[in-house]
């Protein structure tokens, strides 16, 4: 009768938590908070104090003194540090909440679906801690599904392809469940990666993380054939050690980005082989949806099709559609129930 009474008093939540990005959807409000999954801490001996969150602790990366150090809690879409995700989340919920107390709310949380059960019951103990009267997890990709509006509940076979920072989460869903899942460890964080190994290789410059993700952002294809703007990066020359502007063509990364690429597309490979023909025949009809943040990349879509041959869509809103969906699933508790991990 307590959580009754609570429940009319609190706001539910729903907490992206990705490894790059986190999202707190406020029921009735949307969105209320978007952070890059960052915190830094400042070390005295033993003890350490956290010092930025989020774009602050973004900015910090890869330039920070030797006490401070930023650091990205979620790796490959597992939480690795639990004390800063707290911290994190604590902190983007009160601002969410603009003010108002935080009274036992429900959560939805949003995680890969193979997360292992220690994880699992770590995020629900977590989410207690922090005040949540109920914890529901749910998958990321199905929670994207939703969020991108893919008819999930009805019996028409979907797949969607969540492409993540840290981790590539495809997923088939039917009637209203999750049918099949399969995780890539691979995500927009390994296409920097490769963009900066690329640039070292051409170029004999050393670039930094952020550096390589801005190329991405605004000059990467998948696909050849598209008219992609230059770009102007500067990193340290790996001869003179001294900094060296650099111009790089857009079109010219497509070859850096393949492999990745078709790490993501065997993984869906691997998801369709193992379907019913029934749901096969759905998904040629009605094809493969792409969302998270990397559905972004120019030619995506166009690579997965060819690589396919299924019809392929970017969701509209890609990054958004995941916590979009979990915040949908606060208004629908049949659905959360059914799609609770
Ligand atoms: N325009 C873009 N082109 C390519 N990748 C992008 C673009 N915008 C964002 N991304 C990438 O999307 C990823 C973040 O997506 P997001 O869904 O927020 O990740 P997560 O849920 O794992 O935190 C990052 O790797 C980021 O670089
Ligand atoms: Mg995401």
């Amino acid at each position: 009768m307590l959580d009754q009474a609570f429940g009319r008093l609190s706001p539910d939540l729903a907490i992206d938590l990705g490894t790059c990005n986190t999202r707190v959807f406020v029921k009735g409000r949307g969105i209320g908070v978007e952070v890059p999954t960052v915190v830094s801490v400042e070390r005295t001996g033993n003890a350490r104090r956290v010092v930025a969150l989020g774009d602050e602790a973004k900015r910090m990366l890869g330039r920070t003194p030797e006490h401070i150090e930023a650091l990205r809690p979620v790796r490959a879409g597992r939480i690795e540090d639990y004390g800063l995700v707290q911290a994190l989340v604590q902190d983007c919920i009160e601002r969410s909440l603009a003010g108002r107390s935080l009274v036992r709310p429900r959560m939805v949380v949003c995680m890969p679906r193979d997360t292992e059960d220690v994880q699992r019951r770590a995020v629900q103990e977590a989410a207690r801690a922090i005040g949540a009267r109920t914890v529901h997890l749910v998958s990321k990709a199905m929670a994207a599904a939703v969020g991108a509006g893919m008819p999930v509940q009805q019996a028409v076979g979907s797949v969607v392809v969540d492409l993540g920072g840290g981790v590539t989460e495809i997923a088939a869903a039917s009637l209203g469940a999750l049918v099949d899942t399969e995780t890539v460890n691979l995500g927009g964080d390994d296409l920097d990666d490769a963009i900066a190994a690329w640039i070292r290789e051409q170029h004999n410059v050393l670039v930094g993380s952020r550096v390589a993700e801005l190329v991405k952002q605004q000059a990467a294809a998948a696909i050849f054939g598209r008219e992609e703007p230059d770009v102007v990066v500067t990193g340290r020359d790996l001869t003179t050690s001294i900094p060296r502007e650099v111009r790089i063509r857009g079109g010219s990364l497509v070859d850096a980005l393949a492999p990745s690429l078709d790490h993501i597309v065997e993984g869906l490979r691997r998801l369709l082989s193992r379907m019913s023909p029934e749901l096969s025949s759905d998904v040629a009809e009605h094809g493969v949806l792409l969302t998270g943040g990397g559905a972004m990349l120019r030619g995506v879509d166009v690579y997965i099709r060819e690589a396919t041959g299924l019809s392929v869509v970017v969701a509209e809103n890609p990054a958004h559609a995941t916590v979009l969906g979990a915040g949908r699933l606060l208004e629908d508790d049949g659905l959360l129930e059914r799609l609770t991990l």
